[in-house]
């Protein structure tokens, strides 16, 4: 039996990705496919615990202070655990798989610490360490959401209610969000991403219109 799908919806903090991703689940399960969703962290799961302590500071304040390997490696484990243990089965055996983050959040949220110079080497570690190391799947497809700095700004903001002790390490730095974005930008352009702008004319595109896009390209590439 040959093996399944794998369809990541990336974006930065906010940008729609489980949206996104449970709406294009309940679109393809619709036309009758075999879909499984899976969100990234899984933070149900025990395997998730060095992230938590990392996104709660427990290793320093700032995002910097875990080096981009150190942090990448948490994640990188998280999502071992979940395909050994929840859906790893269900794509060997030909099942499309939805994923609300991937490998490529630490190819975004990591690179960002790193200066654009050593950008290349540490994306060639990251996807050698997970893909061939780990032996996690590539994904065939990976959607970036991309939403204007200044409505994203807006959308954080509003969503903590100006409260910004709720935020985490990455939430509450102004600077590495920059540079994240800044990261997400060159992975989109060099590594074939699929890029879907979700702001127009400063305000976010309606769910409906983002997702007829989001389907339209995934159902192109899943012939
Ligand atoms: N196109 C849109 N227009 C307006 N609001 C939206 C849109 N898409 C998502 N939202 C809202 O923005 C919030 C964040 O959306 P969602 O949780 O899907 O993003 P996310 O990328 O998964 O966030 P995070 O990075 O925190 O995991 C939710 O309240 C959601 O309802
Ligand atoms: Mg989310």
């Amino acid at each position: 039996m040959s093996k399944g799908k794998l369809i990541v919806i990336e974006g930065l903090d906010g940008s729609g990705k489980a949206t996104q991703a449970k709406l294009l689940a309940q679109h393809l399960a619709s036309q009758g496919l075999p879909v499984r969703e899976v969100t990234f962290p899984d933070y149900a799961s025990d395997s998730s615990a060095l992230i938590k302590m990392y996104l709660a500071g427990q290793f320093g304040s700032k995002p910097d202070d875990v080096n981009a390997y150190a942090a990448s490696s948490f994640f990188a484990v998280d999502r071992y655990a979940s395909y050994k243990t929840d859906w790893g089965r269900f794509y060997e055996e030909g099942g499309v798989v939805i994923a609300d983050r991937y490998t490529t959040s630490n190819a975004v949220h990591q690179c960002s610490k790193l200066p654009p110079e050593q950008w290349e080497a540490f994306l060639h570690w990251l996807f050698d360490y997970e893909f061939h190391l780990l032996g996690l799947p590539a994904p065939d497809s990976v959607i970036y959401l991309q939403v204007d700095p200044a409505v994203s700004q807006r959308l954080m903001t509003a969503r903590y209610h100006g409260d910004e002790s709720k935020k985490d390490v990455h939430e509450k730095d102004t600077e590495y969000l920059a540079r994240s974005r800044r990261a997400a930008e060159y992975c989109a352009e060099h590594l074939g991403w699929t890029t879907v702008h979700c702001t127009h004319s400063d305000a976010m595109r309606s769910i409906e219109d983002i997702q007829a896009e989001v389907q339209g390209i995934v159902l192109g590439q899943l012939k």
